[in-house]
């Protein structure tokens, strides 16, 4: 009998059949595709995980054609850069399409973050889902800081001499540690070479490893819906949630459509707009890394600009890096922070809602910020948004417990 039950759905010859008497093939698809039931309300927000997915093999294509030319040396490094953008078949489009994906991949991961705080998913039981993804997230701006030096220009050297040279206000090890990092006296060749190996093997299997993880981990406890509510709690005789559908075909089908739409919207940059105004690229980074020559401007590339204006809020070089490195990990402790009963915002009373209205507003500005001079005003301006930022966090235990929160529907619903 016991057999008989185990053998239901399995194919009954062929080379399926060889393969999955020798492994689990086809109850890993079942399990993680087509008999993994999500919720049948997911809405767009649900689609970025997905295209983070998407981002993350574009970034590792084409970042396997551009080490096939380019070269890891300071002598080289800017050079090759550039023979790989006139002269290399299709280097150009290789190149553009890495750039590009750099910043969408920030884009898509940031927008997948905040579908969390919308509707709760790293309250209990998705809290390690979301810790995985934290550290993914840590993981990325690695991989993108050390990817940046890579290019060997002008932002590249002096953008990394900037954030390495933090680590140098830590008492008594930081010296040592900044010569650790850039395993000279200052960012040299020996450093350009030991980012390489970060960025293109290191912290890219991290990466792999940490979002199998992420995804396992989801799959352990379900993905959770704008509702905030468990649909596992509702099943129908056949063990089915009746709220759920399939991930195959019917969650399939609809990411098919978007990431057709993505993939439109990427390419529309990458032809037409791929230095994005000196956003995606800048400006400072198309002439090649002068020792003797701070750029006039030093600002890293957008996606780090909110922490960067919170690190030069602070006067002091040791309290602004500490700040800086405790806004990046703050959102990391969400689950434990957040003393809701209802997951979704939809079932949140005002203060939640106002309080990430503010968070968002901070986190732009902040980002804004970054890219303007660090003085006058903006320096106040600064303070007030850090400020708002770390509120977000530090007050979530007293408003979220206090907050009115309106009653949970049993089912999923369309509109709440
Ligand atoms: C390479 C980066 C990432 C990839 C490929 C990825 C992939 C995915 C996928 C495919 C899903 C399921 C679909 C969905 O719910 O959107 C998911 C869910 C989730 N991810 Fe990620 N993710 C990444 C980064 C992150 C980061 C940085 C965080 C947060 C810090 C995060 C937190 C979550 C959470 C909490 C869920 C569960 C959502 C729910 O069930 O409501 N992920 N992820």
């Amino acid at each position: 009998m016991a057999r008989a039950k185990a053998e239901v759905g399995r194919p009954t010859g062929g080379l399926l059949r060889w393969i999955d008497d020798r492994f689990p093939l086809t109850k890993t698809l079942k399990y993680h595709v087509t008999e993994y039931y999500a919720s049948k309300n997911f809405n767009i927000w649900y689609v970025f995980g997905v295209l983070s997915f998407v981002v993350l093999v574009i970034q590792i294509v084409t970042g396997i054609f551009l080490t096939m030319n380019y070269k890891p040396s300071a002598a080289e490094a800017f050079a090759s850069v550039e023979y790989i953008m006139r002269d290399v078949e299709w280097g150009w489009l290789i190149r553009y399409m890495h750039s590009t994906g750099a910043s969408f991949f920030f884009i898509v991961v940031y927008l997948h973050m905040f579908r969390a705080m919308l509707y709760g998913s790293y309250k209990k039981p998705r809290e390690l889902v979301w810790v995985i993804g934290m550290l993914i997230f840590f993981v990325l701006m690695a991989e993108a800081f050390a990817g940046y030096l890579l290019p060997w220009g002008q932002m590249s050297y002096w953008g990394a001499q900037v954030i390495i040279s933090l680590f140098g206000a830590i008492p008594v090890v930081g010296d040592g540690l900044v010569e650790f990092i850039k395993g000279d006296y200052s960012i040299s060749d020996i450093t350009l070479n030991r980012f390489f190996a970060l960025h293109v093997i290191a912290l890219p299997l991290l990466l792999i490893a940490l979002v199998f993880v992420h995804i396992v981990a989801l799959h352990e406890v379900g993905s959770s819906n704008p509702d905030g509510i468990e649909i596992k709690d509702h099943k129908g005789p056949d063990g089915v949630p009746l709220d759920g559908v399939a991930f195959h075909p019917y969650h399939t089908s609809k990411d098919l459509l978007y990431i057709v739409i993505f993939l439109m919207i990427f390419s529309a940059v990458v032809f037409f707009a791929p230095e994005m105004g000196g956003f995606f690229l800048e400006h400072a980074n198309f002439e090649p890394a002068n020792v003797r020559a701070t750029p006039e401007h030093i600002a890293p590339v957008w996606y780090f600009t909110p922490y960067y204006a919170i690190l030069r809020a602070v006067p002091d070089k040791l309290g602004g890096a500490m700040l800086m490195a405790v806004a990046v990990l703050l959102p990391l402790f969400l689950p434990w922070l957040d003393k809701a009963r209802v997951r979704s915002i939809r079932y949140r009373g005002w203060m939640y809602k106002s309080a990430l209205s503010l968070f968002v507003v901070s986190f732009i500005v902040l980002g804004w910020l970054g890219l303007q001079p660090s003085e006058g005003i903006y320096v106040l301006l600064a303070r007030i948004f850090t400020l708002i930022y770390f509120l977000f966090f530090v007050l979530m235990p007293w408003y979220t417990s206090i907050d009115k929160t309106k009653p949970v529907p049993d089912r999923v619903v369309y509109n709440a």
